[in-house]
C-alpha cells in the first residue's frame, strides 16, 4: 500500500465539497464521549486539518499500491451506478487504484467480485452487500489478511470484521415519509378515516426494515386511533416487503391489492413506498387499476430521474433525497483514515469541515456481532415544491440543452 499524503486529502476533500455546492448546515458532533466539541476560541467554519504520522501508514501488501475494491449491489437501480462513479472517483484523485465491481443482485458473484478484490490486493473493502447476512464467511476472509472494511449504506450483517458503517440516517428516511402523509391527508385535524397502503423495500437488506419501522412508528397513532386504516389488512414488514425492490414486483401486488379491495366505492388515500423503484411500480399500478378519481399519496425515496419527472407531473408526491456524492466523500474520508492506521470517531466530522448534516453513532447499529461505529447523514423531504432548490439549485441535478435532467456527476 502506498503511503497517503493526508493533508493534500483534507485539502481535495474539501474542494469537492466547495465544488457541491451544497446548501445544508454544518456537521454535528455524535454521540460518542470521545468526540471532542471545538473550543470557544476554534471557528467551525474552517476545516481543521490533521497531521498524521506518515510513518504509521499500514501497508497490506507492501507493494507501493493503495488499492480499494468497492463493491455494489446491482447496475438496475440508478443509485448504485452513481455511488460506484463517485467512490471511484474520489478514491482515484487521491491517488488509490480502485476495483469496482456490480454483483448483479447475485449473492455469489457479490462473494466471487470481493474474493477477486482480495485477490487483487485491496487494502479497504467498501461493500453495499446485496443481502447483508451472506457475506459473513468472505468478511472473515478479508479480516484474516488485515483487510479493513466499510459498509456503505446498507448495514454488513453478523461479522466482527466490520470496521465502520456509512449511510443515511434510515430510521429517518421512514420518519420523513410518514410525516408526509400525516400533514398531506391532514390526520391530525381531519374527522374522516383515510385508507393507506404499504409497500416496504427488499427484506435481506437491513435497511429495509429500518424504513419501515420509522414509518410505522410515525403513523402508530393514526393507525391505532382508526383514522389511518389498511383494508388490505396487510401491514406487517414481511407481508408488505418487495423482492429486489423490483418495480414489476411492488406493481404487481399493489394491482392485486386494487382488484381485490377498491372496487369503485373504496377510497385509497396514500401509499407508503419505501424508495422510488417500488413507487414507480405504485404509480403503475395505480394508473392501471385504481377506479378512484382522487389523487393518492405516493411517497418515495432517492430522487431516481424518472421519478423527477413523476413528481413533477404530480403522479407521485415526495421523494426522500440522499446525496450520494455527500455520502461517498464521508465514505472516502473515513476510508483514507483508516488506512492510516487511525481508529476515526467524531472527531473526523469536526475536522473535515463538511458543509453537510453527518452524527456519528455508536449506539444504533448492531450488526448482530457488534455495535458497528456509523456516520450518518441526514435525508431531506423533496416535493414539487422545493425540488428546484433542493435538487437543481444545489448542482446535484441539471438540464441538458433538450431539457432532460440527469443527475450531475
Ligand atoms: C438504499 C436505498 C435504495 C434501496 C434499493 C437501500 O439500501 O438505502 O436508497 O433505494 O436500497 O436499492
Amino acid at each position: 500500500m502506498k503511503k497517503i499524503n493526508f493533508i493534500a486529502i483534507t485539502i481535495m476533500l474539501s474542494l469537492i465539497l466547495s465544488s457541491c455546492g451544497s446548501t445544508q448546515v454544518a456537521g454535528e458532533i455524535g454521540t460518542n464521549s470521545a468526540v471532542q466539541k471545538p473550543s470557544a476560541s476554534e471557528s467551525t467554519d474552517e476545516p481543521l486539518p490533521k497531521t498524521y504520522d506518515q510513518s504509521s501508514v499500514k501497508v497490506r501488501p507492501d507493494d507501493g499500491r493503495t488499492v480499494i475494491g468497492i463493491s455494489m449491489p446491482d447496475k438496475l437501480l440508478e443509485r448504485w451506478n452513481h455511488d460506484g462513479t463517485f467512490l471511484k472517483e474520489h478514491f482515484e484523485k487521491e491517488g488509490c487504484e480502485v476495483v469496482l465491481k456490480f454483483a448483479n443482485n447475485l449473492i455469489d458473484t457479490q462473494i466471487n467480485d470481493i474474493r477477486s478484490m482480495i485477490d487483487e490486493g485491496a487494502d479497504l473493502l467498501v461493500i453495499t452487500a446485496v443481502d447483508g447476512a451472506a457475506l459473513s464467511s468472505i468478511l472473515k476472509e478479508a479480516k484474516s489478511q488485515g483487510i479493513k472494511v466499510v459498509a456503505y449504506d446498507r448495514l454488513l450483517m453478523n461479522s466482527d470484521a466490520v470496521d465502520y458503517y456509512v449511510s443515511y440516517d434510515n430510521y429517518k428516511v421512514g420518519v420523513l415519509q410518514a410525516e408526509y402523509i400525516i400533514e398531506a391527508l391532514r390526520l391530525k385535524t381531519s374527522r374522516d378515516s383515510k385508507n393507506i397502503e404499504f409497500v416496504t423495500g427488499d427484506p435481506v437488506d437491513n435497511n429495509a426494515r429500518y424504513f419501515y419501522q420509522g414509518a410505522v412508528d410515525t403513523l402508530l397513532p393514526y393507525l391505532e386511533n382508526g383514522k389511518l386504516r389498511v383494508i388490505s389488512n396487510q401491514q406487517g414488514f414481511y407481508e408488505t416487503s418487495t423482492a429486489q425492490w423490483s418495480t414489476d414486483i411492488a406493481q404487481q401486488r399493489l394491482q392485486i391489492i386494487l382488484n381485490s379491495y377498491y372496487p369503485e366505492n373504496v377510497k385509497l388515500d396514500a401509499v407508503l413506498c419505501a424508495n422510488d423503484s417500488t413507487a414507480l411500480g405504485a404509480t403503475r399500478a395505480l394508473e392501471s387499476d385504481y377506479t378512484g378519481t382522487n389523487k393518492v399519496i405516493v411517497t418515495g425515496q432517492d430522487a431516481d430521474v424518472p421519478n423527477i419527472y413523476s413528481i413533477i407531473e404530480g403522479k407521485q408526491s415526495m421523494t426522500v433525497f440522499k446525496a450520494l456524492r455527500d455520502e461517498s466523500v464521508v465514505a472516502v474520508a473515513l476510508g483514507l483514515a483508516i488506512l492510516s492506521d487511525d481508529t476515526p470517531d467524531g472527531q473526523l466530522i469536526t475536522n473535515s469541515g463538511w458543509g453537510f448534516d453527518c452524527t456519528y453513532n455508536t449506539t444504533d447499529y448492531d450488526n448482530g456481532s457488534k455495535i458497528v461505529p456509523s456516520f450518518l447523514l441526514s435525508p431531506i423531504t423533496v416535493t414539487k415544491d422545493n425540488l428546484e432548490e433542493e435538487l437543481f439549485d444545489t448542482g446535484y441535478y441539471a438540464r441538458n440543452g433538450a431539457g432532460l435532467i440527469y443527475a450531475v456527476e
